[in-house]
């Protein structure tokens, strides 16, 4: 396989393969990498359960998915991009069904919509609640169609080359038999996802650890509002794992230890027996996992061995609902909790699952850097301010992913000249691998250091945060970063080293966590799901902007601010439950 192509892809999920597609449909003479870390199946797209948004029925509108997605994201989203997203989500939701996207459907054939937390109507697709297993395959599957698509299953990337302010590829290791390579390309998209990793408890898989995030800070592109982090009402204790936002939709109750229903205690309106759109249990994410907080501050939550949790109650559904709607929430709570959700209540708590910020694009995926794009996860458009709704996310993989593809096909076709100074830092990336990351050393342990960034992760920039708190972790992570330095490996193998990838992934975690607590450190006020107990209100005069956030040379953190764009909403309060 020749190491040059046209447009090269870092990650195989949803962002990365849509985008491959594009490229693929948009020029059939351009050769397209597809770079990944795990096979494209393996990619966490395939976790995602609950649905994908998009206007379908006569009773919704654009205008409203723009305005739910803007008030959820506390008036901190582009509104520019907003309209464009909302306008092509359900172009890209109905281009799936035609590639075979096997969406559930009402009895008369019509794709069927759920609810959604924070939507003021029914538009979130769905396919039972394994909607991003379907979607990955639906793509991956897409994807074989086309010769021009290489794949490079199981490839590290560990740089980018940039020369001269433009990217012209990457370094990265083959997996299997540990050789370093430079693949050069005329654009390069990150398409990586987000970096949940850096805090103990996540419903991300292992290998999501800001790759990309760091890949494009480090070459100097800023991050941006890399503060937000989306904590997911239900996680199952101890694993994390998602018990998807679709079992509220569904009719699903939260309640504490004294059996109330205590959402009504937080603004959210009054219990019903039936889901009310944007209200109670279909609150916004970042509403529903404060009041949880607050829920145990007034010891209203449920001991247990692994923390304080709720209750989500879904036994008044009755099994042929669940068994129809929510198979994979039953089979989870079966396997992991040896729970059923049909007599029995499932323990709950706020678990890490989503970064609103991310690499700095425009809306075509569009980074500082000439010929680097980014889509998906680690970018931050930006579509989902403060707070991201449930199920825009599958949306946003598709329809920036398309852009993404279609930018960057189109900036590889008027820049095929190479860079001969890339070579040389390819060189360079190959000593560093050889000298730093394969020999025996002793010193700290990757576990020691990863452990102590997720606990001072928690401890400082969870749910609530403080000035204070983040002041010392910056300091920790600045030590941890030092520490670092003298990582032990003690494995040497070629093949498959995986303790050399956790080094790796360890340092693009130091790096995202950093960019986090300092981004985090510098915004004094609360919003969305940044919520400061030394400035607990929102402040638009000082902070209606964006936090971008560079990489010095010295390695420490620059922050400056960017203005919001306010098309057609001008800020207001958030208001649900009614
Ligand atoms: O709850 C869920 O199914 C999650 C969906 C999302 O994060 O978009």
């Amino acid at each position: 396989m020749s190491n040059h192509h046209d447009v090269l892809l870092v990650g195989g999920g949803g962002a990365g393969l849509r985008a491959a597609i594009e490229i693929a449909e948009t020029n059939s003479h351009l050769s397209i990498a597809v770079v990944s870390k795990v096979y494209p199946m393996r990619s966490h797209t395939v976790s995602a359960e609950g649905g994908a948004a998009g206007v379908i029925r006569d009773d919704d509108s654009l205008d409203e998915h723009a305005y739910d997605t803007i008030s959820g994201g506390d008036w901190l989203c582009d509104q520019d991009s907003v309209e464009m997203f909302v306008e092509e989500a359900p172009r890209e939701l109905l281009r799936l069904e035609h590639s075979g996207c096997p969406w559930s459907r009402e009895p008369d054939g019509q794709i069927a919509v759920r609810a959604f937390g924070g939507m003021k109507n029914k538009r979130t697709w769905f396919a039972a609640d394994k909607t991003g297993f379907h979607m990955l395959h639906t793509l991956f599957q897409t994807s074989l169609k086309y010769k021009s698509v290489v794949r490079y299953d199981e490839w590290f990337v560990t740089k980018l080359l940039v020369d001269d302010g433009r990217v012209y590829g990457v370094v990265a290791i083959e997996l299997m038999s540990g050789r370093i390579e430079a693949i050069t390309a005329g654009a390069v998209i990150l398409c990586t996802g987000g970096c949940g990793r850096v805090f103990p408890f996540t419903t991300n898989a292992n290998i999501k650890n800001g790759d990309g995030m760091s890949l494009a800070y480090r070459a100097g592109a800023p991050l941006a509002d890399m503060e937000f982090i989306q904590y997911h009402p239900t996680g199952l204790p101890f694993t994390g794992i998602l018990i998807t936002e679709a079992t509220r939709a569904e009719g699903g109750y939260l309640i504490n230890k004294n059996g109330d229903r205590y959402l009504q205690d937080y603004g959210l309106g009054k219990p019903e027996p039936k889901p009310v759109l944007r209200s109670m249990e279909l609150g916004p994410r970042d509403r529903l996992s404060q009041a949880f907080v607050k829920e145990v501050e007034k010891g209203h939550a449920v001991d247990t061995d692994f923390g304080p949790v709720v209750h989500l109650d879904l036994r008044h559904l009755g099994e042929e609902l669940i068994n129809r709607k929510l198979p994979f929430v039953r089979e989870l709570c079966l396997k992991y909790e040896n729970i059923d959700p049909v007599t029995e209540l499932i323990p709950v708590r706020p678990v890490v699952h989503y970064m609103m910020g991310g690499v700095h694009t425009d809306m075509n995926g569009a980074t500082s850097l000439a010929g680097l794009y980014a889509a998906g996860e680690v970018a931050c458009v930006s579509i989902n301010g403060a707070n991201r709704l449930g199920s825009n996310s599958l949306s946003e993989i598709l329809v920036f992913g398309a852009r993404a593809g279609r930018a960057a096909a189109e900036y590889a076709s008027s820049h095929t000249d190479t860079s001969t100074a890339v070579l040389a830092q390819a060189a360079d990336e190959r000593n560093r691998l050889q000298q730093r990351f394969t020999r025996k050393r002793s010193g700290e342990r990757i576990a020691d250091l990863r452990d102590e960034m997720q606990k001072t992760m928690e401890q400082s920039a969870g749910i609530y945060r403080s000035g204070e708190s983040l002041s010392q972790a910056a300091d920790t992570l600045h030590e941890l970063q030092d520490r670092f330095a003298s990582v032990t490996i003690e494995d040497d193998s070629r093949t498959f080293n995986t303790e050399r990838i956790s080094a790796l992934e360890l340092a693009y975690m130091l790096d995202v966590a950093e960019t986090i607590v300092n981004s985090a450190l510098r915004r004094e006020e609360s919003r969305g799901a940044h919520q400061r107990t030394d400035f607990p209100a929102r402040d638009d005069k000082r902070y209606l902007a964006h936090t971008l956030i560079h990489r010095e040379p010295d390695g420490s953190c620059r922050v400056e601010y960017l203005p919001v764009t306010i098309t057609r909403w001008p800020p207001a309060e958030r208001i649900y439950g009614t």
